[in-house]
């Protein structure tokens, strides 16, 4: 019998850590190596995926170290033989040609097991220190939109030929394509309206930021109903997790992760100071307290084993395909998921 419940990834660590930065026991470590053996071990714990975000310095403390996304992913396309890599993309950063092109050298590394990420950018100071525009918020899914409608049709292997209000693009063709199947994968972020249009129009997976199952299918209700030609879409969730052999030993680690995060205030404000006021998704994270990025713990995966993964069934029930997970101290509790709580996920998809 195949299996056909959840899947589960995880965040690399391309800011060296997704909690605290003062955690004593995971101290922000960025390192490609750091990466490579965190990637290699989940990949032998049986993760399915990992999402490797992109920002070109550090969102908190610009002083720390920042992995690169692309060069990391080809590299773990490299290393790696059976779990899916996600690079996330910021349009303006690279000329959709290239970027198609780099996106299909990297499937051909991994043959078969690259995935794009196609995010907007929040982080202000990012671009404009770099002379890059930041134009308006709904300007820059507008040129999102025509940024992948070049790219999604050159990674297929189709020729392109566009002239749009951003680019124009004559005879182009990419080889080799579809050697593996028909293209990378697509996912979006995004929570604006703008974003679920995109992400409906174009993408293959939704990622949903981490918050509670009935905000989650209010989301999936409403990106359901928007304009869509391919099969139906997928969902993802970013999720920071706590699980503990009890719910009280549970909540007490939650605590400490909000006493921890207390230290990291002064970085948050900063970040947010900087940060896009029109960009939805911080709107969500500001009505729901919560340790980790994307909406982290207020997705409720906190608690006992057993009530963690029936959370996850839940969430599952409602479409959730992929959960892309956040720890800390991110090995020793991605160990302890894929040891306590993944097969108690899997006993009950498989009896139900
Ligand atoms: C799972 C997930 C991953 C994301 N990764 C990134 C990222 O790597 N870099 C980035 O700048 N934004 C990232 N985002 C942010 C969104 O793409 C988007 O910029 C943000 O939600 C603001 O847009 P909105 O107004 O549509 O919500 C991510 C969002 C989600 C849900």
């Amino acid at each position: 019998m195949s299996y056909e419940g959840p899947r589960f990834g995880i965040w690399a660590l391309v800011s060296g850590a997704t909690g605290s930065l003062f955690h004593p026991d995971d101290p922000p470590d960025a390192t490609w190596e750091r990466n490579r053996r965190l990637v290699l071990e989940a990949e032998a714990l049986g993760y399915d995926s990992t999402l490797v975000a992109q920002h070109l310095f550090h969102v908190r403390d610009e002083r720390l170290d920042q992995l690169e996304t692309w060069t990391a992913c080809a590299g773990l396309a490299a290393i790696t033989s059976r779990i899916e890599i996600i690079a996330a993309i910021k349009p303006y950063l690279f000329h959709p040609v290239v970027l198609a092109k780099m996106a299909t050298q990297i499937e051909e590394i991994s043959q078969g097991r690259f995935a794009i990420n196609l995010v907007n950018a929040w982080y202000k100071p990012e671009f404009e220190r770099a002379g890059i525009p930041f134009t308006d918020h709904d300007d820059r899914y507008a040129y999102g939109r025509e940024w992948i409608d070049i790219v999604r049709p050159l990674m297929e292997g189709r020729k392109v030929n566009t002239k749009g209000q951003h680019f124009e693009v004559s005879d182009y063709q990419l080889h080799p394509t579809g050697r593996y199947r028909p293209r990378p994968l697509i996912y979006a972020g995004g929570e604006s309206s703008q974003a679920r249009d995109l992400a409906a129009g174009v993408a293959d997976t939704w990622f949903i930021n981490g918050q509670p199952p009935e905000d989650v299918a209010a989301l999936i209700a409403d990106i359901s109903r928007r304009p869509r030609v391919d099969a139906p879409l997928r969902f993802g969730l970013a999720a920071f997790v706590i699980a503990r052999r009890t719910d009280e030993e549970a909540q007490d680690e939650l605590q400490r992760a909000f006493e921890l995060a207390e230290q990291d205030r002064p970085y948050r404000r900063q970040s947010l100071d900087n940060t896009d006021n029109k960009a939805v998704m911080f709107k969500t994270f500001a009505r729901m307290p919560h340790v980790g990025t994307n909406g982290g713990t207020a997705a409720g995966l906190v608690g006992s084993y057993e009530r963690v993964a029936e959370r996850i069934r839940r969430f599952h029930s409602l479409g959730i395909d992929l959960f892309m997970l956040q720890f800390q101290p991110f090995e020793a509790e991605m160990r302890r998921f894929a040891h306590e709580v993944m097969p108690r996920v899997r006993e009950r998809s498989a009896a139900a």
